[in-house]
């Protein structure tokens, strides 16, 4: 097959990650179509409407739909009949024993089979351990006859700065089994003036898992140090600062707080530990990883309720229900985990969140010690305790002082983003992360 330049595309799952794919692909002038199962979702985003708090992506949602290059279906027939590259980038979750959930994928690879045009290249974008394209090829196979290429390009995006990784990537990786598909999957990227690393389908899942597992430990070692730190007098910030002189080390990406969340690293460091397991390699990195992630929460609320004098009847205001600031993704996000064991201690809490509040009334049931409110200054007003869970702008600028009450009151912060001093001198207990 002659491939067109530019490409006709279709993005199979409009999600976080394919709305910024099919959008980003459009605006270099390829024919995009994306695909969804959701009909909401679908129409919504025909109207230029991002169902999801996402900074710059409205823009370039609606600059694409603009010039004609991208529309949005429903319908596989449609999306797939003309689709030179196939990219998939549909959800996969990780099943209870830490498995990768590959259900939808599979799905997809089923539903697009029968309109395949010869040559064409699908593409699997969604996190999927390695072997994956056996079986979406197995699946493929029983659904057409026609010769077509797989290949496996893994996305590195971060929610909160999506288009711009998206735009100005680090780099791509291209897993691939033939040089012509490693051409046209070039060609295809080549706007994105990124540096593109040629692999094996299996070297480019298993990149993304290394990836994330090691971002993941970097945070899971802050949170040891500091650990420790709280015990010894040592600040956390200063022993990050003082070991990230060392160029083997670097001062980047330093994260001491409630350990990680979200929709991918979670799910990623499991899936990679099952995968290890289920290659013989135990015991593994990965296992302790994301045991001391998933005890950090409980461990760090066990102490705080010994510090504020007990979170019984205390009045608490949760800011930050998203995972991370800049974003309404709730996926594992640390509020989740906080505000049951504050409200099973007797606390009644007010959850604010600049972005995340319409999610948070969907998966979160009020009532029983828990308000979601619709204003900062509801979640402060007679607090005793702030928690200052994410560090969303207006937070982590704000003057406390002006809340100060004639009452005892603690300021958590998870995020070590205040001056202890600072918050000493408004008058408020400070609590912060690895330092007495
Ligand atoms: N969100 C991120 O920050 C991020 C970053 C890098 C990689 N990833 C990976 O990318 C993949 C997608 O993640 P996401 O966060 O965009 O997921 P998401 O849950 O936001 O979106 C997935 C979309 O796929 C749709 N879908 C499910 N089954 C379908 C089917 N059979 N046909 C068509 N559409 C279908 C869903 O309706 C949903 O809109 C995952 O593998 C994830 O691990 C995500």
């Amino acid at each position: 097959m002659l491939y067109s330049d530019p490409m006709t595309v279709a993005v199979i799952g409009t999600g976080f990650v394919g709305v910024v794919s099919a959008a980003a692909f459009a605006s270099f002038g390829n024919t995009v179509i994306g695909l969804d199962i959701d009909e909401k979702k679908v129409a919504d985003l025909q109207l230029g409407i991002v169902p999801f708090h996402e900074p710059g992506l409205p823009e370039l949602l609606r600059s694409s739909l603009d010039t004609g290059n991208l529309t949005f279906t429903t319908d596989y027939k449609k999306a797939i009949s003309n689709a030179e590259v196939i990219i998939i980038a549909v959800g996969t979750p990780s099943k209870a024993d830490g498995s990768a959930d590959l259900t939808y994928v599979h799905a997809s690879a089923e539903a697009l089979a029968k309109y395949l045009l010869p040559g064409a290249v699908v593409v699997v974008k969604s996190t999927v351990p390695p072997g994956t394209l056996h079986s979406v090829d197995e699946i493929i196979k029983k659904h057409t006859d026609v010769a077509y290429e797989l290949a496996s390009v893994p996305e590195f995006l971060k929610e909160g700065t999506a288009v711009s990784d998206t735009m100005n990537p680090d780099r791509v990786v291209i897993g691939v089994s033939s040089p012509s598909t490693a051409e046209v999957l070039k060609k295809l990227h080549e706007p994105f003036k990124a540096e593109m690393v040629v692999v094996s389908p299996e070297s480019a899942q298993m990149a993304k898992y290394a990836a994330n597992s090691y971002l993941a430990t970097r945070i899971t070692f802050a949170n040891q140090i500091a650990n420790i730190c709280e015990h010894t007098g040592a600040q956390i910030g200063e022993v990050l600062s003082a070991i990230g002189l060392d160029q083997r080390i670097g001062s980047h990406y330093w994260y001491p707080g409630l350990g990680y969340g979200g929709s991918c690293f979670p799910k990623d460091v499991r899936e990679l530990k099952h995968f290890a397991e289920q290659v013989g390699e135990v015991p593994n990195l990965f296992s302790a990883i994301n045991e001391l992630n998933e005890n950090r929460i409980p461990n760090i609320l066990k102490n705080l309720d010994e510090v504020v004098d007990g979170l019984n009847g205390k009045k608490v205001a949760v800011l930050g229900l998203s995972f991370k600031p800049n974003t309404d993704d709730m996926r594992e996000a640390p509020c989740l985990a906080i505000i049951p064991k504050l409200i099973e201690k007797g606390a009644m809490v007010k959850g604010y969140d600049p972005a995340a509040l319409p999610v948070a009334r969907k998966i979160m049931t009020e009532g029983n010690g828990l308000s979601l409110v619709d204003t900062f200054d509801e979640a402060l007003e007679d607090a005793d305790v702030i928690m200052l869970l994410v560090e969303w702008p207006e937070f982590i600028n704000f003057d406390y002082s002006a809340k100060k009450l004639s009452k005892k009151q603690w300021i958590f912060d998870a995020r070590n983003q205040l001056e202890p001093q600072t918050v000493r001198a408004w008058g408020f207990e400070y609590i912060g992360i690895g330092q007495k």
